[in-house]
């Protein structure tokens, strides 16, 4: 059984996904710790009721970037993850700690990347009249947002829609993809190669596995 590590900043319902996909024996792994750089986030206190450590590392407490991102390192280290996870992690992390989990590292992005990278991604959308939205769950790279796309979901933007209503229906579906990915990761099914993800050995396209 993997162990995993998930890094959170708010609510963590892609946590709770997770955590949920877990105990139902859909991912053969346990989440053994939960990091959060903010004190009040939801999701520790989901952590907490699923027996996983809940941890606060608060990036004010560093004097910068880099020494933020290695006391991270030394935290999810303690807990020897084989895979780490982003759930919603509002920090730009360096290329160290991005090399360090080099392929063990994804990310779960609210956008149809390579589009909408960044932030805001619902308001930008409805912005440029787009018709169609997602998510997308991919391999952290340096780059940001910029990783190879694993899977992902895609959702219709309606005329009367707005952020709040487009990223309640993203988050529906980001509960359903990321709980997969994580699976697959499990399962010894994915794969990282510089810029490339593969699944079940063979090469996954620019938009993951479709
Ligand atoms: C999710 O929608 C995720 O895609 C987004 O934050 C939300 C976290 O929700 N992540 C990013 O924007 C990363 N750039 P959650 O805390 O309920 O899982």
């Amino acid at each position: 059984m993997k162990s995993i590590v998930v890094l959170i900043s708010g609510s963590g319902s892609n946590l709770q996904a997770i955590l949920d996909a877990c105990s139902a024996g859909f991912i053969d792994g346990k989440v053994t710790a939960v990091l959060s750089n903010k004190a009040n986030a939801y999701g520790l206190e989901r952590a907490k009721k699923a027996g996983a450590a809940a941890i606060v590392l608060d990036h004010k407490a560093y004097p910068d970037r880099a020494c933020y991102d290695q006391a991270l390192i030394e935290t999810i280290d303690q807990h020897q993850p084989d895979l780490v996870v982003l759930a919603g992690f509002m920090r730009i992390l360096t290329p160290e700690f991005v090399q360090h989990y080099q392929g063990r590292l994804l990310n779960i992005h609210p956008s149809l990347l390579p589009k909408y990278q960044g932030l805001n991604t619902h308001q930008r959308a409805i912005d440029a009249g787009e018709t169609e939205h997602g998510c997308s769950v991919h391999f952290v790279t340096a780059e940001l947002d910029g990783g190879p796309v694993i899977l992902q979901a895609k959702v219709p933007i309606f005329p009367e829609d707005d952020a709040d209503t487009v990223a309640e229906r993203v988050h529906e579906q980001e509960h359903r993809i990321y709980p997969l990915v994580v699976r697959w990761f499990c399962q010894n099914r994915l794969q990282q190669q510089s810029d490339k993800a593969l699944l079940d050995g063979l090469l996954l396209s620019d938009h993951g596995y479709a």
